[in-house]
């Protein structure tokens, strides 16, 4: 959860781990430091509770000297509370050696006490389990006079989860970092070169990337860079380039870069399709490595995702079901794995995940690749590790995303769920190619349409303005509006602290029901009047029932749309779409809500508190 950037070269580095910073800042914002050396070989860290600006501001009044190696971190807390003693680096070797960390080292306390043993006279600055690694590479290098062999003997006696940078005063120039089940990428440079928990920590800089794999050990140096497995053996390692521009992971304008990355949604979706329908038909290359016979032989499905990532997965589910006839089950990552799930050769894991990076699911596809079934990941972000555990991989192209809560991206796993759902019926042959062209053509129209959803958006601004005293909002959906509910009400959640739950409608007189007293407001995605089964209809029920038990009906409805209007207090027109597509445009008018709910409460949107953007700890 904590950005970690380390850089070597000609540069100052303060002013390259600042930047890099700023662009990590979304992975955690309760504390900030950084460790340079300068070119007298002297050690330098500072360190702040708080965001990144704190320390900015801290640095502003009192300079640090400043050098061309150095490393620096972005906290959000797990062992210790956010304060100055417990914010990165933390040192060791008599103040000579600084280390950054990210994850947890499980078995800290076991080693603490080995440390206290051995060396009782040791003096803990913090409470953190970093701080422990620190005073153990500190010692080895006491032993070993060498920063990769001192952090590899180490390394090999932690449990858990960490990426872990370190940096001498002994040897200026180098930086050696590690990692075991938690982000970190090379930056290639020219004459210097980067390490970061993600390429935004480096994309300003060079466009030239390398994967470094799980227990891994890598060293850089200005004009070098080197990659071994935890046992010192070397390894090659993938070199890839960054699609994208600095420029995309700067606000450019905008308020928040939620309002930019909401803005971004028709793009996110166009961008996760291009190249992939030709002339009608769905062109997946990346999934030949599954091979068609796999695809036409998996009897079921298993989505995993956490939080947003499982809402696209539902919708997956009724698309992939309909569209293929495959069994899908959706899971949230976290209890799939702890709940001895029945998998084999002929279950399809996919599991969705925007950052590539989430503990949770991680471990949910590491686990189904052990107990033998295939793996597919739908990811938007290159180089990261989900991918890589994967037997295959569909990129989704919304580009990077900052703001904390998931937006575009949720847009853009949609789309590139139902992309392998149509791959999947026509290697399965479940639907006719003519049918496949039609329902790829309501694809393609979703960026236009969408659009047109967010260019006329001033009621629902003009909505959220009125009601931040509000404290509590109820979503309602019904098939694919069902996961859009639980979408728009973990956002309110999430972004404006308001209590807010969505609910399936058909399930409202099972209990909560309960709940509506006058005034509620409550939101209803009403499925189109064409849709099948007179769901419409149903829904229309459900709106007239709260609605005579006092509630505020917040609609969001297709366009001319009679039925509903007598009924609703307010109501939301989107485009006409087919059931399985409408969610797409359902959902930016809830992001927006959430998102101008929030500002109108002076909150910060984009890094909402007690929250980081990659969720790399379980
Ligand atoms: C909600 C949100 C989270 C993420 C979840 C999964 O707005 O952002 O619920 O969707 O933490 O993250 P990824 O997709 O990176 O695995």
């Amino acid at each position: 959860m904590c950005g970690i950037v380390g850089y070597v070269g000609s540069n100052q580095s303060v002013e390259v781990l600042l930047g890099g910073l700023r662009r990590l800042e979304y992975r955690g914002y309760d504390s900030a430091g950084i460790a340079v050396i300068d070119p007298d070989g002297e050690l330098h860290t500072r360190k702040r509770a708080g965001k990144l600006q704190v320390l900015v501001d801290d640095l502003e009044a009192l300079t640090l000297a400043n050098g061309s190696t150095g490393i620096g971190h972005t906290r959000w807390a797990t062992h210790g509370g956010p304060n100055d003693q417990n914010a990165h680096p933390h040192l060791g070797d008599n103040g000579k050696l600084a280390l950054i960390h990210n994850g947890i080292i499980e078995n800290f306390a076991e080693l603490k006490a080995e440390l206290v043993a051995e060396h009782p006279d040791t003096v803990f600055t913090s409470e953190t389990d970093t701080e422990v690694a620190a005073l153990l590479v500190g010692l080895e290098y006491q032993k070993t006079g060498d920063l990769s062999k001192a952090l590899l003997n180490v390394v090999a006696r932690l449990h858990g989860a960490f990426t872990l940078l370190v940096l001498h005063k002994d040897q200026p120039g180098v930086v050696v970092g590690a990692r075991r089940n938690s982000p970190l990428v090379i930056g290639l440079g020219d004459g210097e070169n980067f390490l970061g928990s993600d390429v935004a920590a480096f994309v300003e800089h060079t466009h030239r990337a390398m994967e470094i794999g799980q227990d891994q050990v890598v060293t850089i140096r200005s004009d070098s860079v080197t990659v071994t497995d935890f046992f010192g053996e070397p390894v090659d390692a993938r070199e890839f380039e960054i699609e994208w521009d600095a420029s995309a992971a700067e606000k450019g304008g905008w308020s928040s870069f939620m309002a930019k990355e909401i803005s971004e949604e028709p793009a996110a979706i166009a961008n996760t399709l291009i190249g992939r329908i030709v002339d009608g038909a769905v062109k997946l290359p990346e999934l030949d490595v599954l091979g068609p016979d796999i695809l036409r032989d998996i009897n079921r499905v298993v989505v995993v995702g956490c939080g947003t990532a499982a809402y696209s997965a539902m919708l997956g589910k009724y698309a992939i079901e309909k569209w293929a006839k495959v069994p899908v089950d959706v899971e949230l990552s976290h209890e799939f794995r702890y709940r001895d799930p029945v998998i084999d050769r002929n279950t399809l894991v996919v599991s969705i995940s925007q950052s590539g990076e989430t503990m949770d699911t991680l471990m949910a596809v590491k686990y189904a690749s052990e107990h033998g079934a295939r793996t597919l990941s739908i990811c938007n972000t290159q180089g990261s590790t989900i991918p890589r555990e994967s037997d295959a991989v569909l990129y989704t192209h919304a580009g990077p995303e900052v703001a904390v809560a998931s937006t575009k991206a949720f847009v853009a796993q949609v789309a590139a769920i139902y992309l392998f759902g149509l791959h999947l019926a026509s290697i399965r042959g479940t639907l006719e190619p003519g049918e496949i062209a039609d329902l790829l053509g309501e694809l393609s129209a979703l960026p236009a349409q969408l659009d047109v959803v967010l260019e006329e958006q001033d009621a629902i601004k003009q909505l959220a303005g009125w009601m931040t005293d509000t404290r509590s909002v109820i979503f309602l959906g019904r098939h694919a509006g069902y996961p859009i509910a639980l979408e728009g009400a973990l956002k309110l959640k999430e972004v404006a602290y308001i209590h807010s739950e969505g609910f399936a409608a058909g399930e409202l007189k099972h209990g909560p029901i309960a709940l509506i007293e006058p005034g509620q407001p409550v939101f209803v995605i009403v499925p189109s009047p064409r849709a099948k089964d007179s769901l419409h209809k149903k829904v229309v029920s459900n709106i007239q029932e709260i609605r005579a038990r006092g509630a505020r009906i917040l609609a969001i409805a297709e366009q001319g749309d009679a039925a509903v209007l007598p009924f609703a207090d307010v109501v939301i027109p989107i485009p006409l779409a087919s059931t399985l597509f409408e969610p797409i445009l359902a959902v930016a008018p809830l992001h927006i809500f959430a998102m101008e709910l929030a500002a109108a409460k002076g909150l910060d949107v984009d890094q909402p508190r007690n929250l980081a953007k990659s969720v790399t700890v379980e």
